[in-house]
């Protein structure tokens, strides 16, 4: 299951990320969100360790981090223990408690690409978001990637993280954007960033 496989890896999990992935690209996403208007109240689903949640707490008046796993939850708590406005809260992305139009803004990194079902995550985050809001999604992706760095990232991830888990995929921009119009969201901006290493950084707006 999605949740353990990540939970196992709690105290070395942004090491691991960064081996696999390369610090470049951490911090290309970094700059990107950087980079993002005002979120005001933010949801994050599947918020692993926090590691992007420190860069999204410039942007929004509160967060609520979300994720299932146990363990990187206490992760997540630790890293973010000086920043009162951030909450951790246990959730899975795909039925949460919270209450419909909630929130003004949902936030999700590398999540979309591991679960079975990414677009019930989408239809939670419409529900979830006020009528205007915005969804970012960013996510590791092959699309872009020679197949001799596929090879070495894949010699990477199965290093670290060992056999990958079931529902992986790799998504192209084009995936993501049907995605998102199916759920009623307008795609407000959409790319492939990294070098050697790729993501995607995709943002919709609730209509
Ligand atoms: C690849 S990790 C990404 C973690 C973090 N966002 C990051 O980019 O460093 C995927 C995360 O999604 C969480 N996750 C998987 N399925 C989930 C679900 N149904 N609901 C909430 N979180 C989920 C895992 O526990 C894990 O923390």
């Amino acid at each position: 299951m999605t949740e353990d496989y990540w939970g196992r890896f709690s105290e070395t999990y942004d090491r691991n990320q960064e081996y696999v992935v390369g610090r470049e690209l951490l911090d290309e996403i970094t700059g990107e969100l950087n980079q993002l208007a005002e979120l005001g109240e933010v949801v994050e689903f599947g918020c692993g360790t926090g590691y992007f949640t420190v860069a999204i707490t410039e942007k929004s008046t509160s967060v609520l981090a979300t994720d299932l796993s146990d363990n990187l939850l206490e992760a997540a708590k630790t890293r973010l223990r000086d920043h009162p406005e951030v909450t951790v809260q246990k959730e899975d992305c795909l039925e949460t408690s919270l209450m419909p139009e909630s929130c003004n803004s949902v936030f999700m990194a590398n999540l979309v690409h591991v679960l079975a079902t990414p677009a019930k995550a989408l239809e939670e985050s419409s529900r979830i978001l006020r009528s205007g809001g915005r969804i970012v999604i960013v996510t590791f992706t092959g699309h872009g990637m020679s197949l001799w760095q596929k090879i070495k990232m894949g010699v990477r991830f199965a290093k670290t993280w060992g056999k990958p888990p079931p529902n992986i995929r790799s998504f192209s921009p084009e995936d993501v954007e049907s995605m998102l119009q199916e759920t009623g969201f307008v795609v407000e901006q959409s790319k492939l960033i990294g070098n050697r290493t790729k993501a995607l950084f995709v943002v919709g707006r609730k209509g």
